[in-house]
C-alpha cells in the first residue's frame, strides 16, 4: 500500500466500504450529558461519522474542554481536511424546563438546525428502598425521566416547525428490564424502564413526522468513572463479569456503532425500539 494511503483508523477517511446510509454527514447532534464518560464517546461517534456537534451538560466547562479535544482529534485522523466539523458546547440543566429551552434556542443559534438527540444525562446512586430520601428519589426521576422528556419534546417541536424528520435516541439502561443484584436501585431500575417506554411512546406518537425515536439500553459499561470504583471492589467486578455471557464489561466505544446506526438512515424503518448493548446480560 503507498505510504500516501488514508489511514484505516478508527475515524477519518479509510479505504473499507461500507453503506453510504451510515454517514451523518450534514447532520446535526445533540448529545445531553456529553462531556463525560458514555455521552461524551457517543458524541466522538457523531463526529467520526460526519456530522456537527452540540455537547451538553451540566459542566459546561468540561463540555468547552472536550469539544476542542474532539476537533483536535478529527484534525489529527483527517490530515489536510477541507471540511472541520463544527462541535459545541452547551449548558443545560436537564431537569429545568426553561434552562433546555434556553440550551436548544443557543443549539439552534450557532448550528441553525437540530436532527439528531442523544439524552445520556443521567445518574444513579444506591439506597435500600424504605431508607431512600424521597428529595433524592425525585432529583434522580428529574434528570433521567423528565430530562429525557424535555429534551425529546423540544427538539421535536423544532423539527415538526421544520417539517424535518429527525432521529432521538434515549440512553435507558439493562436495569430497566432486569433487576441488577447486590446494588439496591429500585428508583434508578424504575426510571430506565420510564426511558425505554417513553421511547416506544413517543415513536408511534411523533411516527407521522418522520421521527424516530429509540432506546439504547446499555449493560455494565467501564467508564472512567465505574472503573474507579470497581478497582476498590474487585469481588463486585468479579460478581458482574460472572453474570455476563461474554465474560467481560463494555467498553464506551462499544455504544459508538449503535448510536450511529439508530441516528443514521441505515435504520430507517427502525423506531422505538429497545437496543440492548450488554454482552448478553438480560439474556439469562
Ligand atoms: N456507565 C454504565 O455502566 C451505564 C450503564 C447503563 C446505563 N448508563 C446510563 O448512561 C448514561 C451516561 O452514564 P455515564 O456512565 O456516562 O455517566 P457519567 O456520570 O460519566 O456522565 C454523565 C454526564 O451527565 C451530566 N449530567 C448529570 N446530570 C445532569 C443534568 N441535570 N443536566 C445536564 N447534565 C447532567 C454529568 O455532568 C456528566 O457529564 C446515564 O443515563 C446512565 O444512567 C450507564
Amino acid at each position: 500500500m503507498p505510504s500516501s494511503a488514508p489511514v484505516q483508523g478508527r475515524g477519518g477517511l479509510h479505504m473499507k466500504r461500507t453503506l453510504a446510509s451510515f454517514s451523518l454527514e450534514g447532520k446535526v447532534g445533540v448529545v445531553t450529558g456529553g462531556a463525560r464518560g458514555l455521552g461524551l464517546v457517543m458524541g466522538q461517534g457523531i463526529v467520526i461519522s460526519g456530522g456537527n456537534l452540540a455537547i451538553v451538560d451540566m459542566n459546561k466547562e468540561e463540555a468547552e474542554r472536550q469539544a476542542a479535544e474532539l476537533v483536535e482529534v478529527f484534525r489529527k485522523e483527517n490530515p489536510g481536511a477541507s471540511k472541520v466539523p463544527k462541535v459545541t458546547a452547551h449548558y443545560a440543566d436537564v431537569s429545568n424546563a426553561d434552562s433546555v429551552q434556553e440550551c436548544i434556542d443557543d443549539v439552534i443559534k450557532e448550528h441553525g438546525k437540530i436532527d439528531h438527540l442523544v439524552t445520556s444525562a443521567g445518574f444513579t446512586e444506591n439506597y435500600n428502598a424504605i431508607d431512600y430520601p424521597i428529595d433524592r428519589i425525585r432529583k434522580l426521576w428529574a434528570v433521567n425521566v423528565d430530562g429525557t422528556y424535555l429534551f425529546a419534546i423540544t427538539v421535536a417541536k423544532h423539527l415538526m416547525e421544520r417539517k424535518a424528520p429527525g432521529s432521538m435516541v434515549f440512553i435507558g439502561s439493562m436495569s430497566g428490564s432486569i433487576v441488577n443484584v447486590p446494588q439496591p436501585q429500585a428508583p434508578y431500575n424504575s426510571a430506565k424502564a420510564a426511558v425505554r417506554h417513553l421511547a416506544a411512546s413517543l415513536a408511534v406518537e411523533w411516527a407521522h413526522a418522520g421521527i424516530r425515536v429509540n432506546c439504547i439500553s446499555p449493560g455494565y459499561m467501564l467508564t472512567a468513572l465505574t472503573e474507579k470504583i470497581l478497582d476498590e471492589k474487585p469481588d463486585l467486578k468479579r460478581h458482574w463479569t460472572s453474570l455476563i455471557p461474554q465474560g467481560k464489561m463494555g467498553q464506551p466505544a462499544d455504544l459508538m456503532g449503535p448510536v450511529t446506526f439508530l441516528l443514521s438512515d441505515a435504520s430507517q424503518y427502525v423506531t422505538g425500539a429497545d437496543v440492548r448493548v450488554d454482552g448478553g446480560y438480560t439474556l439469562t
